[in-house]
């Protein structure tokens, strides 16, 4: 974590209680598909390249968290009532690291609501979302107890780089529309600490981007994405895929900026087999795909042959992300029905879209949820 980016928190030596000793901060925050992915780190949670997401908006986590001072044990003490859930090694390792640089929260005790909007058993990796969120409740109940104003700007850079040490991709989930994170001489402000929107960089065409998610399997994936990035240290390709990575990503910034969709599809296809190339060819190597990915990647590309912009990607995992521009929304859910759904586990398909980033739950949006 960058010293400089919570200094604003670090000075403050005093509690400033709401409703008595306690706080509580509800945030909704999207899931992210890398077009240009983040694959393999440097010590410290920093990645070996840049990446660039799309920000979803139906597939998001919603998460409340509550935090009393007193005599109760400090730190995280249960998610969805239990004390011994799943998620919470992973938002307490998050705790630990900020509390490292905001030592106020080191003396209060947490417990955590949390809910995803897309079903659990889809194997859709849900990390982005549910530590962005956690990140965002987190920073805000920082902001309560230390009664600091920091400008919304400054705060989501901060926010983004808690979400980071939490999980590299969910830094990316604290913008709406496209993200870089990772420094790289083609964006002035990236950084390897936090992720970055853009903005005027991107027509705004794009923004209705849409991205209809296959699910063909809803295992658990085989291999941990930490596992897969680690994968990377001593991989005989590390350094080729850099130079990839860089150079698809000047390609897909020039394409977000002309509405080049063909271009920005091309280069989200290669960098989907890419990742999958790299993760075949590590040692030990991993075949992450299913005889299905593969039915369906053979009909989008026939089905682009006969004049429908429909591209691909996948994440570390077998399911397949279809990309199109809204205006042939209705021709490809046709392809969907008719061609595709075939390939899904129960012909399961989520219908999503480029999305505008986090919000603030009220108490009411939080009764609404579901
Ligand atoms: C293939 O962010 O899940 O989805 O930092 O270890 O939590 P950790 O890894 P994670 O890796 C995501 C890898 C990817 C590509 C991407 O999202 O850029």
């Amino acid at each position: 974590m960058t010293e400089s980016q919570f200094s604003q928190f670090s000075h403050s030596g005093n509690f400033r209680p709401a409703n008595g000793n306690a706080w509580h901060a509800a945030w909704q925050s999207p899931s992210n598909i890398a077009l240009v992915k983040y694959w393999g780190k440097k010590e410290g949670q920093l990645p070996v390249n840049a990446s660039l997401s799309m920000t979803l908006d139906r597939a998001f986590t919603r998460t409340r968290l509550d935090a009393v001072v007193g005599d109760a044990v400090p730190g995280l003490v249960s998610v969805n009532g239990d004390p011994g859930h799943p998620f919470i090694p992973k938002m307490q390792h998050l705790l630990d690291m900020v509390t490292g640089e905001i030592p106020l929260l080191g003396k209060l005790t947490f417990t955590a609501e949390t809910e995803n909007s897309f079903p659990h058993s889809t194997g859709i990796a849900s990390s982005a979302s549910g530590i962005s969120a956690f990140a965002l409740c987190l920073l805000d109940i920082a902001r309560q107890v230390t009664d600091r104003e920091i400008p919304g700007k400054d705060w989501m850079q901060m926010v983004s780089n808690a979400s980071r040490l939490g999980s590299g991709s969910a830094c990316r989930s604290v913008y709406g529309g496209f993200t870089v994170w990772g420094r790289t001489d083609l964006l002035a402000g990236s950084s390897d600490a936090f992720a970055v929107a853009l903005s005027g960089e991107v027509h705004p065409a794009m923004m209705s981007l849409c991205d209809a998610i296959l699910i063909v399997s809803s295992e658990q994936k085989e291999v941990a994405s930490t596992q897969g990035h680690r994968s990377m240290d001593l991989h005989p390709f590390r350094q080729g895929r850099v130079i990839q990575a860089n150079s698809n990503l000047e390609e897909t910034l020039r394409a977000l900026a002309a509405n080049d969709f063909e271009k920005l599809g091309d280069i989200a296809e290669n960098e989907a087999l890419s990742l999958h190339a790299l993760l075949m060819s590590a040692s030990p190597g991993v075949i992450l795909l299913k005889p299905g990915t593969l039915g369906i990647i053979r009909i989008v590309r026939a089905q682009r042959k006969s004049g429908i912009p429909l591209f691909f990607t996948l994440d570390a995992g077998a399911n397949v992300h279809l990309l199109y521009p809204r205006a042939v929304a209705a021709d490809v859910e046709t392809v969907i029905r008719e061609e595709l759904a075939a390939f899904c586990e129960e012909g399961r398909v989520i219908y999503d879209h480029c999305g505008t980033g986090p919000a603030l739950l009220t108490v009411r949006d939080e009764n609404q949820s579901g």
